[in-house]
């Protein structure tokens, strides 16, 4: 039987690293998830190398097993990055259209982009990734695709994160070592957004927040664009220091004690029961109230979200979004989404994962921890009508040429 390569997204988590492996069912028009776990992961830092043989030990534990466990081999490493060195700002370029005939090719389209791209960005950092927004034909604007249209100048709007080159090859020599390639690497919120959000929330104007351990993600889309993301060096894990510190346990006991009793609203309070919680060395335990968890909890859940507030106030789109998405491991606290519309000023809020319709698998990989990585594989896929972004919004040549070549050859599910 021939192998078949699979499609791989690596969320850079903190202290963690989380993978998803699928193939693409051509004949079906599936993408199916063959393999997913998350490992620990000390050579990272708020999803930053801070040690690059912990980080490769880790990468080749968690992508060997991938292999193994699906049979198969990686065809595409789609790695998402994070972390405070990440900065995304929106910028304009233009491209005047000489020739006589005036119909827009790819090509000037690629040359409205360079020029874009084209501003100073900050010594030692890099180009992550490019996000077209729309373009304008002699200044018309609102057009998605501008091919074979005719015009003189063709503008383009553009969403573009960089981030610390040092950072990135930290990264990029870790997965090296551990035998592998970084194929294409994303800004996760960029696929995040994009998979998490409906058409109509970002039409209406949406908020995403991807709250992890050591970080979180705000992304704001407005009239169906992503306008502004960012990512803040602090969260969930706070809630766990805590706990550990207040209720005097370990970090491993105050984690389960929040992921298993943990709520962040008083209207989520269900019974006023007692918690048993082990002493620091393990000897003895002693029981605690339900609600002084949550005492414990509601100030630090109320100062992520005012730290949130204070990154969408200086964004520039305060007050656009109207309703709002939370996703990764914090969104699964009962009584975050209540928050989100208290402190964030938003009218509705939902916890949100990949939707089932781009992505085929077991239940255990819609939990919202997998989020990341499965936004990163339905991405590095083209799936379910992603093509049509990928192609002409989206701009990643290089691994469209390699996934194109690589369809062309592949062989699903072996023969
Ligand atoms: N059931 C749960 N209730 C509350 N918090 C949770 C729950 N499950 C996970 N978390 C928290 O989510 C955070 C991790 O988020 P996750 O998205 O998995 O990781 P990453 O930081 O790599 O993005 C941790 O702080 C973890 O304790
Ligand atoms: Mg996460």
């Amino acid at each position: 039987m021939a192998k078949t390569n699979l499609i791989a997204g690596l969320d850079i988590g903190s202290g963690k690293m989380t993978c998803i492996a699928a193939v693409r069912d051509e004949e079906n028009n599936i993408l199916q998830v063959v393999a997913g776990r998350s490992i620990p992961c000390r050579g990272l830092r708020a999803s930053v190398v801070s040690d690059i043989q912990e980080t490769s030990s880790a990468v080749r534990h968690l992508l060997n097993s991938i292999e193994r466990e699906s049979g198969h081999d990686i065809g595409l490493l789609s790695v998402g990055l994070r972390g405070a060195h990440l900065e995304s700002f929106s910028n304009h370029g233009t491209y005047n259209i000489s020739r006589m005939d005036k119909e827009i090719t790819q090509e000037d389209m690629a040359l409205a982009i360079e020029n874009a791209k084209s501003m100073p960005i900050k010594n030692d950092n890099e180009i992550v990734n490019v996000l077209t927004q729309g373009y304008a034909i002699d200044k018309q604007r609102g057009i998605t695709n501008p091919e074979g249209m005719e015009g003189s100048l063709l503008e383009v709007d553009v969403h573009i994160t960089t981030g610390s080159a040092t950072h990135i090859n930290n990264l990029r020599k870790a997965i090296e070592r551990a035998g592998y390639q970084m194929d294409d690497k994303l800004y996760s919120l960029v696929p995040l957004a994009d998979t998490v959000l409906t058409q109509e929330e970002k039409e209406i104007g949406a908020l995403i927040l991807d709250l992890g351990g050591e970080t979180m993600s705000v992304g704001i889309y407005i009239d169906g664009i992503l306008k502004f993301s960012r990512d803040i060096p602090y969260g969930c894990d706070l809630i766990t220091s805590d706990l550990s510190r207040l209720l005097h346990t370990s970090r491993q006991n105050a984690k389960e004690i929040k992921e298993k009793y943990g709520v962040s609203f008083p209207s989520f309070l269900d019974e006023e029961g007692e918690i048993p919680v082990p002493s620091l060395d393990g000897r003895s335990t002693h029981n605690i109230k339900k609600s002084y968890v949550l005492d414990i909890i509601q100030p630090r859940v109320e100062e992520l979200m005012e730290q949130v507030a204070h990154v969408v106030e200086t964004s520039g789109y305060k007050d656009f979004p109207v309703v709002g998405v939370v996703t990764g491991g914090g969104s699964l606290m009962p009584g975050i989404t209540d928050h989100c519309v208290n402190l964030l000023g938003l009218k509705e809020v939902r916890c949100g994962t990949v939707p089932h319709d781009m992505i085929a698998g077991d239940n255990a990989f819609f939990d919202p921890t997998y989020s990341t990585a499965m936004s990163l594989v339905v991405y590095a896929a083209g799936a379910n009508g992603y093509e049509s972004y990928v192609g002409s919004s989206y701009e990643k040549e290089p691994v469209l040429g390699k996934i194109g070549k690589w369809f062309k050859g592949l062989d699903i599910f072996g023969g």
